[in-house]
């Protein structure tokens, strides 16, 4: 596709799509022409769950609610939450390496809960609400479609948002009358042009951290183990401590992104190669393609350490660039680094792996090492 059609129009839903890394750099970028606005394409009942949530507005209302969340998410303070963060993967690794003489599902075990546990903490939901608030990642993501635009695939997921939704709202009031130190708290009092931010408004990021943050976390997780057991040259330096995570994890954002594509809307007719994608259409930017796109990277399909970083589309780019980015990072490095200290050897059972067969995603379910 990303060298004969690079613009493709999908006629069994009505999507366009694109391939090339240029081509999405421009729409990442371009959001005068490529908005993601999706009441523009999507019927309200579509579209209502996105109000207020920030990767689904423009520019200027994106700017100011992104400025207003995105002090809690400073690197110095993400930095901050590594120990938090080694401490829970401790707990987690207490659990699995007690009961199973060193065999475990990294993911199942692991990688899953991790990101749960840790936005539940940031947005200071109890932790006895932890098992609700996996149930409701599984429903998202037990479902089995390829197609994010099946009825079905709607449909079901609609009812767990809104169990999700409606938790999330009680929260955020009982925030409003009982403030504590915790993200929710900071939604809840924050203040955008002398006005507060709607209370929909407030339980569309809470739930947006949660989908956004999770299953991509457990993805960079699981992917980076599944990557250095393929690769053993790595896995020893990484071992050996002479290579540290980071360029690993970049590598791994590239070659298995975990978020495989966003969506945008044209605000206005758009030429890309030979095609002219029409205004007011849902547009689907593969990231994935992106990465792996030799016109970009070198010998795409090799996982090889050292590509310039910051070059990935792993995160997307431009305004929406991943607010969480640093918080995987932390999360991800603090795992690698528990894992390392409390195991002689991670050898991932490479006959056994499962993954996700929902739209969006690339993520292990289970990755099984001995
Ligand atoms: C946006 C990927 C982790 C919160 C994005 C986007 C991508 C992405 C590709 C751009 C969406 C777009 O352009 O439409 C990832 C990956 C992650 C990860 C691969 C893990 C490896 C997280 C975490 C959080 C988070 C841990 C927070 C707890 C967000 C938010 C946005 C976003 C709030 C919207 C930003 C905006 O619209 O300005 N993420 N994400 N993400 N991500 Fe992440």
């Amino acid at each position: 596709m990303r060298d004969d059609q690079p613009a493709w129009f999908d006629e069994s839903n009505g999507t366009w799509s694109l391939f090339r890394y240029n081509d999405i750099v421009r729409a990442l970028r371009d959001t005068d022409t490529f908005c993601s606005d999706p009441s523009r394409s999507l019927p309200p009942e579509l579209s209502e769950n996105a109000e207020g949530s920030m990767v689904s507005i423009d520019p200027p209302r994106h700017g100011r609610l992104r400025g207003l969340v995105s002090h809690a998410f400073t690197p110095r303070l993400v930095e901050q939450l590594g120990p938090r963060i080694e401490g829970i993967v401790d707990d987690l690794l207490d659990r699995v390496l007690a009961d199973r003489s060193g065999r475990f599902d990294l993911v199942g075990d692991l990688a899953y809960e991790l990101p749960v546990i840790v936005i539940g903490e940031l947005l200071g939901l109890p932790a006895s609400d932890r098992d609700f608030l996996v149930r409701c990642a599984d429903e998202f993501y037990a479902v089995e479609h390829d197609d994010p635009f099946n009825g079905e695939y709607m449909e079901s997921m609609q009812s767990t948002l809104d169990e999700l939704n409606a938790y999330m709202l009680d929260h955020a009031r009982l925030r409003r009358r009982e403030p504590a130190d915790d993200l929710m708290t900071a939604l809840a009092l924050a203040e955008i042009e002398g006005e507060r931010l709607s209370d929909r408004e407030i339980r569309n990021f809470a739930v947006l951290l949660l989908t956004a943050g999770h299953i991509t976390t457990t993805a960079l997780l699981g992917n980076t183990v599944l990557s250095l057991g393929e690769n053993p040259d790595v896995m020893a330096a990484w071992r050996a401590g002479t290579v540290d995570p980071a360029p690993v994890m970049e590598e791994v954002l590239r070659h298995r992104s975990p978020f495989t594509e966003v969506y945008r809307f044209t605000t206005t007719d758009v030429e890309i190669g030979d095609a002219v994608i029409p205004a007011d259409q849902l547009v689907r930017v593969w990231l994935v393609s992106g990465n792996r796109d030799e016109r970009q990277f070198a010998d795409p399909d090799e996982f090889r350490l050292g590509r310039t970083t910051g070059r990935h589309l792993g995160f997307g780019m431009g305004i929406h660039y991943c607010l969480g980015a640093g918080l995987a990072r932390v999360e991800t490095t603090a795992a690698l680094r528990v894992l390392s200290r409390r195991t002689a050897e991670i050898t991932p059972v490479l006959d056994e792996l499962k993954f996700y067969d929902a739209p969006g995603i690339f993520c292990l379910r289970s990755l099984p090492v001995t």
